[in-house]
Order: C-alpha cells, then structure tokens, then sequence
C-alpha cells in the first residue's frame, strides 16, 4: 500500500511482546478500524535458529492485514542478514530494526538500544543490510541508553541510508516505560533527520496526539501502543471518526470474545488461554467504570466457568 495515499495522521500499532501477539492483531483488525500498519514484537536469533514461539508469531497465514511489518533484534551485520532472509523467504518485503528495547538481558548483549551508544556498529549493520538484501528497511528507537543526546549520533548514520522512515519513542532505556519524555530528542530528529519520522510514546488520547501535532511542527505519523490496548477506539479517535456508546458496548464484547475464543483455539490448553487473558485484561480492564475492581474480579476466577462469570459481570457494568 502507497502511504502517501494514506489519510492523516497516519497510525500504526506498536509491537508490544506478549500483547500484541498474532491473535490479537488479527482480531484488532477483524473488529476496529483506523491502524494503517501493524508492526509484529520482534524476533531475535537463538542458536543459530528462529524460535518456535517467534515462527507463529511472522507466519504469513497469521498476518493477512493489509500492511504487517516483522521486528528484528539483532547484535551484529550476521543476525541482521540472516532475520532478514528468514523474513524475506516468507515473503515480507519491508522489516523494522529494534534500537529500541531496553531491557539489560538484552542491552547487555548488543541490542536494541544497547546499540545507541555505538553508532559505528548501527553502520556496519545497516551497510551490510543494503549491501546484501532488497527489502525496505525502517528503525524503531529511543532517544539514547543513558542520555538522550546519544541520538545526535546516531542520526547522522541513519541519514546515510535509505531507511523508508525512524519511528522514536523520546525516552532513554533507563527510564523503562514511564518518566518525562524528551522533547529536545525529537525535536533535534524533526530537523536533523532526512527520514520520515513517526512519533511513538504516552499517546493515549485524541488530545495528546494533538497536542503533539501541534509541538512537533505537525508531525503526523503516529504510532500507539498501550493507548490502544487501554482503549482500542483510540486509532479511530485519533482520526475524528465518532461512536455511540452502545456500538462501543457490542464492540468490546466482540472484540473480547474472539479473543478467548482465538486463544482456546491455538494454545495448548485452556489453562494457558485464560492466562492470556489475565493479561489482555490488565489493559482492557480501562474500557470500564471501575478498571482495578474489574481486574481483581479477573484475576481471582480460577478456571473458565468463573472467568466468564466474571466477564458477564463486568460487562452489565457501565463503560468508562
Ligand atoms: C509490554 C511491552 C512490550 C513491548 N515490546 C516491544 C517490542 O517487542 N518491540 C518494540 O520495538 N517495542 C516494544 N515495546 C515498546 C512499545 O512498542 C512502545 O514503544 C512503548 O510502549 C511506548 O509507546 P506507548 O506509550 O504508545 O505504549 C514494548 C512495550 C511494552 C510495555
């Protein structure tokens, strides 16, 4: 799909491992409107293999929206290629490069933004990519490992290479998922970077995308994350399309639904299906009225009956 064609802003959904799984992409897209790109958790190299877990998660049957972008982790030039060809031989032609993650088990090792502080090693990855292969290539980053001046490196290698856009989330590894974003950070990629720039973090209402436009010279590539998974009408907010209240209702319990039902259907046992739905609902609980109230009442149902007791519960509730 051509983005220019595409209607502003333009939003795409974050990857975010253990939550925006196979399952959940394809469901989001079955129920909600308003994502233009779906972007998978990424993948990573382990004894010289893919891991099954990751073989589920970027196999063409599961990823049949209509633009789905894989997510490398990679340490050196050789696991950028070879993720790279696995992804290619199934048939992607664009994927993303995490220099973004910022866990220590994997900042340790080389990746994600463990790469931020050394620039020279971002060169030799990218060269060797568009050296050896024909696929688009976009980055996803933060602003530096430690300081958010790092990306002032950094920028100056992405802008040799013909990257299709950098998407950045304004925070250094550190801070994790929470604390002050740094504005100075994207606004020195707004001018320095030749690239299309996508801004990612804390989007969580249609307000706080405007609010961005408006302090980032009208940026309107978007991507978002758990705003999405707190309220997964947030695309379409975003974009001014309205809802009444009781489509909203009927949405979130399809939406809720085909979940459980996708997840009994392709995990091993039930028991491991309503796992996976604890966990949906540790964000999906702030579609409703009383979300810590509603996630106890989750978390405590010890087998299917009980939870979806429970779900029948919540949902003759009032919304949020
Ligand atoms: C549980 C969790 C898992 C994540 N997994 C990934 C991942 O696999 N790849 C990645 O680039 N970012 C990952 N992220 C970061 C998100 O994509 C995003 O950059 C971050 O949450 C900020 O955006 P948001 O405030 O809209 O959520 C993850 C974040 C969380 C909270």
């Amino acid at each position: 799909m051509n983005n220019e064609l595409q209607p502003h802003p333009v939003c795409y959904l974050a990857p975010l491992q253990g939550f925006t799984d196979f399952v959940y992409r394809q469901v989001y897209a079955q129920v909600f409107s308003g994502i233009d790109a779906f972007f998978i958790p990424y993948i990573s190299v382990k004894n010289n293999g893919v891991l099954r877990k990751y073989e589920k998660e970027v196999l063409p049957a599961n990823n049949q929206q209509t633009r789905v972008i894989p997510q490398v982790l990679a340490a050196s030039a050789e696991e950028m290629l070879f993720l790279a060809n696995y992804l290619s031989t199934l048939g992607y032609t664009e994927i993303n490069l995490n220099l973004g993650c910022p866990y220590p088990m994997v900042t340790k090792r080389g990746m994600g933004a463990g790469l931020l502080p050394y620039p020279e090693k971002i060169e030799h990855i990218l060269a060797a990519f568009f050296e050896k292969t024909d696929l688009k290539l976009s980055v996803k980053m933060r602003a530096g490992l430690v300081s958010a001046t790092e990306i002032e490196q950094v920028v100056p290698v992405l802008n040799h290479f013909p990257l299709s856009e950098v998407i950045l989330h304004p925070r250094v590894a550190k801070q994790l998922y929470s604390g002050d974003i740094f504005d100075s950070a994207f606004a020195f990629a707004t001018s320095a970077l030749k690239h299309r720039l996508v801004y990612n973090g804390d989007v969580n209402s249609a307000d706080d995308f405007k609010q961005i436009h408006q302090k980032f010279s009208g940026v309107d590539y978007l991507m978002v994350g758990r705003g999405v998974l707190m309220n997964p009408f947030l695309p379409a907010q975003i974009k001014g399309l309205g809802i009444s209240a009781i489509e909203k209702k009927e949405k979130l319990h399809e939406f809720h639904q085909l979940m459980f039902d996708e997840y009994l259907k392709v995990m091993d046992n039930p028991g491991n299906a309503l796992n996976k739905m604890k966990q949906f609902w540790i964000y999906f609980c702030h579609n409703f009225a009383e979300p810590k109230k509603s996630l106890k009442k989750i978390e405590k149902s010890n087998g299917l009956t009980a939870y979806q007791t429970a779900v029948n519960l919540i949902f003759h509730g009032n919304l949020s």
